[in-house]
């Protein structure tokens, strides 16, 4: 009986430890790369980069888009046929792959954006690197950064603390620190 509930335990504790598994999220990932890129850098300039984004904030995102709770129609649809463990495994895979390379932007525009950064690096990470569910903005796509700061500031995206951040910017603010950010490394 002991051995039973000891075994029991041990299998338990592997499935746990196992619970995110790159290799299949890569295998997944395929339906993803169209948009996406191979590794998660995105050819588009609009559309995200995945790659090097922490796996809570892209796991958080696709149960969004999964609830409905975030719009993008098709991200709406493509998530809706993802199990909880495809989710935490595509996350996993993401997060694993190197971060993409900073966007050349216009050196102006960029010292405009890095003097009003500092309110946003309690949260994204001293260098936007990320941290849990604050997403890496660091080399994330400026076209597609500033679209999201517009959504935040409409509310047409939920986002907790953006929300109340975005009212506070400008056009010519999100414009800056969209660039800014696009440019980190
Ligand atoms: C048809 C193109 C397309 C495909 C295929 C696609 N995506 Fe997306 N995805 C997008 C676009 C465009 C956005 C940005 C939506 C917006 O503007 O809010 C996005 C956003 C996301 C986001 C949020 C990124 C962020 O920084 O908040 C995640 C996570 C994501 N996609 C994951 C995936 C995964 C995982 C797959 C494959 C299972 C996938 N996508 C397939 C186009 C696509
Ligand atoms: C109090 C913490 C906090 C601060 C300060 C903050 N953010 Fe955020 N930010 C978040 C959270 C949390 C999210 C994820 C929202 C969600 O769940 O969709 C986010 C998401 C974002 C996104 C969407 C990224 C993506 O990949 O879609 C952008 C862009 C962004 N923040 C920019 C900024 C900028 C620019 C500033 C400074 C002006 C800032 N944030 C300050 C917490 C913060």
């Amino acid at each position: 009986m002991k051995k039973i509930i000891l075994t029991s335990v041990i299998f338990f504790i592997a499935v746990a430890v196992q619970a995110a598994d790159i290799k299949a999220g890569k295998e997944k990932s395929v339906v993803c790369q169209g948009c996406h890129g191979t590794n998660g850098v995105s050819p588009s300039s609009t559309w995200p980069n995945l790659a090097g984004q922490t796996a809570s904030y892209l796991q958080l995102q696709l149960k969004k888009f999964k609830s409905g709770a975030r719009q993008y129609a098709s991200m709406n649809t493509i998530a809706s046929d993802l199990s909880d463990n495809d989710i935490e495994n595509l996350a996993a895979f993401f997060a694993s792959q190197p971060a993409p390379k900073p966007s050349a932007a216009d050196a102006k525009l960029v010292e405009q954006g890095k003097a009003k950064s500092a309110m946003c690096l309690g949260c994204h990470g001293g260098n936007a690197e990320g941290r849990g569910q604050f997403p890496r903005l660091a080399g994330q796509k400026a076209a597609y950064l500033e679209k999201q700061l517009k959504a935040f500031k409409s509310g047409a995206r939920k986002g907790g603390p953006m929300n109340a951040i975005a009212t506070m910017l400008s056009d010519e603010d999100m414009t800056a620190l969209s660039a800014f950010f696009s440019s980190l490394k």
